[in-house]
């Protein structure tokens, strides 16, 4: 489905995609250009099934090859969670060949193939795989009613949907080992402390703050947008001497768009630049 062909909002049964309608520049208001996604298991508090993650990524495929689409919020229906974990009651009869003969986990990793931002708005808890799913995203902005936590030692695994990695690469070793080691859960407030979330925000608030982030970074141009989300990503895989050269390659590549001309004209012109995304 591409933005422009969907009436305004479509349906699935385990992830919604809407559209926003833009809003007037300099409402606060989110701006055209932002995807609102809802894991929508209000019932299971949006546990991820292998069916659900299949959705999402398929939802931000499409979103991802639709150039109208300039940012993306990720939510879970309801106030109580943003995602209490994979779904319990279908990994329990799981057995090492049936996990790595589906390709559940697989669509997890997909996650990463997504250029787009992708903003993650998160009321209530974020546990386990909804706290991975939260750490997958470029941006969490937490309602203070957020809860996060990684509580699979408790159920005799550990996370494994890439908690050990990006907890332990948002928050450092320390904290990261407390976490997954007790299984114990930290509110808003702390994760902001911590550096795992952008912006704690009030509870009833959340959605609409983080639409109204989305909606300032849609308005920013979109191939230096994807550009800096590769470029930051990057940081947390390779070693900085190959870091530095990467970022300098995309710098320099972007002066081969039309927007890098657009957007230095515009400041010299003393103007408001005008994106085309190419
Ligand atoms: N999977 C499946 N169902 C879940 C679920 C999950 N992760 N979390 C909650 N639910 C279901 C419950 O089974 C319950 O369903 P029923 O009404 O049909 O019984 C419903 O959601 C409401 O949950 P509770 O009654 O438990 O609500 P509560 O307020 O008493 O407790 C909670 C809330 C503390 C979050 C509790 O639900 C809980 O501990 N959930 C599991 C958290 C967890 O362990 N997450 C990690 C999962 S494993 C994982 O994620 C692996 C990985 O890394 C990929």
């Amino acid at each position: 489905m591409a933005l422009g062909d969907t009436g305004g909002v479509s349906s699935s049964p385990l992830v919604r995609v809407a559209f926003p309608a833009p809003a007037p520049f300099g409402s606060g208001q989110p701006s055209g250009g932002v995807a609102l996604l809802t894991i929508d298991r209000p019932a299971a508090l949006n546990a991820i099934s292998f069916g659900l993650i299949a959705e999402l990524v398929a939802a931000l495929r499409v979103l991802d090859a639709d150039p109208a689409c300039r940012c993306v919020v990720l939510t879970g229906a309801g106030s109580r969670a943003f995602a209490a974990g994979a779904d319990i009651r279908e990994l329990a009869g799981q057995t090492p060949e049936s996990l790595a003969a589906g390709q559940g986990f697989e669509r997890w990793d997909e996650l990463r193939e997504i250029g787009l931002p992708i903003v993650a708005a998160v009321r209530g808890y974020a546990l386990g795989g909804g706290c991975e799913l939260a750490m997958a995203c470029d941006l969490i902005v937490a309602g203070e009613d957020a809860q996060f936590g990684q509580p699979e030692i408790k159920l005799g695994v550990i996370p494994g949907a890439g908690g050990t990695q990006r907890l332990t690469r948002a928050i450092g070793k320390a904290r990261a080992m407390e976490l997954i080691l007790t299984g114990r859960s930290i509110g808003a407030r702390d994760a902001e402390a911590v550096g795992l979330v952008s912006l704690v925000v009030p509870a009833e608030e959340t959605l609409d703050r983080a639409l109204e982030l989305a909606g300032r970074i849609a308005a920013m141009p979109p191939l230096a947008v994807r550009a800096a989300k590769a470029m930051v990503n990057r940081a947390a895989e390779i070693a900085l001497t190959e870091g530095l050269a990467a970022e300098r390659q995309a710098f320099f590549d972007l002066f081969a768009t039309a927007d890098q001309t657009e957007g230095m004209a515009a400041f010299t012109e003393k103007r408001t630049p005008t994106w085309q995304g190419r």
